[in-house]
């Protein structure tokens, strides 16, 4: 095996594993690591493969066409849910989504910080003239009086703009440039700002079945049944999405673990976000051959001949050396590459249910 792409393969799996474990953390509970800052304002066009160190489409595939990009649910009780890798404290957040049709089925596309708060647009599959809007603080679930119903004509057929404002006095959702709801820092209704949402989020897009017998009784008929699986797939189009970070950081991190806003403190610089953003797109290795003179490129050649020589004679070496070194050494050093590949994986299975249970499972009961 190649040296470097086992090297490279292990570093791949830390990098991971420490994502994972980021998402894991609740800085209520914990001492987390820094929540990378978006820190400026960007619009994604999903008509092509979003940048995956921005995005990470922790499950399922998207499709993407020339009118955005298409969340699917291709077989039974599959889901699909993308999210940002960098986080807004207090922004807008505009999406322009066509909802999948069918009961049973939803389509979501939130705001959710570290610690639970959350905000949310919501499409129940049955009904294809209306959007939910609903809030969270804290994770707290146990009630469910935030949810708004507001009216959307053919909310599958056509793409509508659905706008979240949020900023530390108030929260607005709007439709087509219509403010249709309101909630502000201190009422009834967040606890007088205990509950109302005010840590840095990050935005997650899914499309997810909730008609499934696994559910409760009040979540199954919130979602108008059960899903009829004969019609699968159920689609989920994003046309853009324009995200604004009200700060311009490099990230935030919570101090305490009281997850109110003034407990966050707001670290300057550029963020990684934007300068991925702003780098100038890079030449694909074609143009950048063409560009190159004849001369050039007998050169390259001699070179690659040369190097390719010496990449042989460092593979004979490093083979000979493996076989000295042993199989026990080997075994193991295999080994460790198997046992973190099953931990991630359990990583990723507890993350994902723990996510599931406390952002979804309860909202409707
Ligand atoms: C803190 O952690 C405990 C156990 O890990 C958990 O039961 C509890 O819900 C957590 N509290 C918060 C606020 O997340
Ligand atoms: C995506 O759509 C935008 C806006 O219409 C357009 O400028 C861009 O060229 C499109 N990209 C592709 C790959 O079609
Ligand atoms: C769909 O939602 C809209 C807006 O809330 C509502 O007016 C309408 O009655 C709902 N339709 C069905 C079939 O529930
Ligand atoms: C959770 O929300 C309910 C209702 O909104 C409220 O009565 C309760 O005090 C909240 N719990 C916490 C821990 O904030
Ligand atoms: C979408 O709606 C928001 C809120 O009204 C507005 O600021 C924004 O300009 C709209 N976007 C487009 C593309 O019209
Ligand atoms: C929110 O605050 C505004 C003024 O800042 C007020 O006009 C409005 O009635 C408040 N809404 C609620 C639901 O309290
Ligand atoms: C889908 O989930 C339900 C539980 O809600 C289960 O009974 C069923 O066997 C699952 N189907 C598949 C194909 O996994
Ligand atoms: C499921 O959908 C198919 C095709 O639309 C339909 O024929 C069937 O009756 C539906 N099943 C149920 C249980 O509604
Ligand atoms: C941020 O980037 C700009 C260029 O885009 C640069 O001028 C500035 O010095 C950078 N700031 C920091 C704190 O690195």
């Amino acid at each position: 095996m190649n040296p470097l792409r086992f090297l490279w393969g292990f570093l791949l799996l830390a990098l991971i594993a420490f994502a994972d474990e980021q998402t894991d953390c609740n800085p209520l509970n914990k001492t987390c690591p820094a929540d990378p800052a978006l820190g400026t304002e960007h619009t994604w066009w999903l008509n092509s493969t979003l940048d995956d160190s921005l995005w990470d489409m922790a499950t399922g595939t998207p499709e993407y066409t020339s009118d955005g990009a298409e969340f699917s649910i291709k077989t039974e009780n599959g889901s699909t849910l993308l999210e940002s890798n960098f986080y807004i404290f207090f922004g807008v957040m505009e999406a322009h989504v066509k909802m999948a049709k069918g009961a049973g089925i939803i389509s979501s596309v939130i705001l959710q910080s570290d610690d639970l708060d959350e905000i949310d647009w919501e499409w129940v599959g049955y009904n294809t003239s209306g959007v939910q809007s609903d809030f969270f603080g804290k994770g707290n679930t146990t009630t469910s009086d935030r949810g708004g119903n507001h009216a959307v004509s053919n909310a599958d057929t056509e793409f509508h703009n659905y706008t979240t404002y949020w900023d530390q006095d108030r929260l607005e959702w709007w439709i087509d440039g219509d403010l249709v709801r309101t909630v502000n820092y201190s009422e009834p209704l967040t606890v007088y700002g205990k509950n109302y949402p005010q840590t840095p989020c990050r935005v997650k897009v899914s499309c997810w079945p909730v008609g499934l017998a696994s559910q409760s009784i009040g979540n199954i008929e919130w979602g108008g049944g059960l899903v009829n699986w004969t019609n699968l797939p159920f689609t989920m189009e994003v046309q853009k999405i324009r995200v604004k970070d009200f700060h311009t950081a490099k990230e935030y991190t919570y101090s305490g673990h009281t997850g109110s806003y003034d407990s966050i403190n707001v670290i300057s610089g550029n963020s990684t976000a934007k300068t991925e953003i702003e780098k100038t797109p890079a030449k694909s290795l074609s143009d950048k051959w063409d560009d190159l003179g004849t001369g050039a490129h007998i050169g390259v050649y001699v070179g690659a001949a040369v190097a390719g020589a010496l990449a042989i004679a460092g593979l004979v070496w490093y083979c000979i050396r493996q076989r000295r070194k042993g199989r026990l050494e080997r075994a193991l050093a295999e080994g460790d590459e198997n046992s973190s590949a099953t931990e991630l994986d359990a990583l990723k299975k507890q993350w994902r249910q723990s996510d599931w249970n406390a952002s979804y499972t309860p909202l409707k009961q």
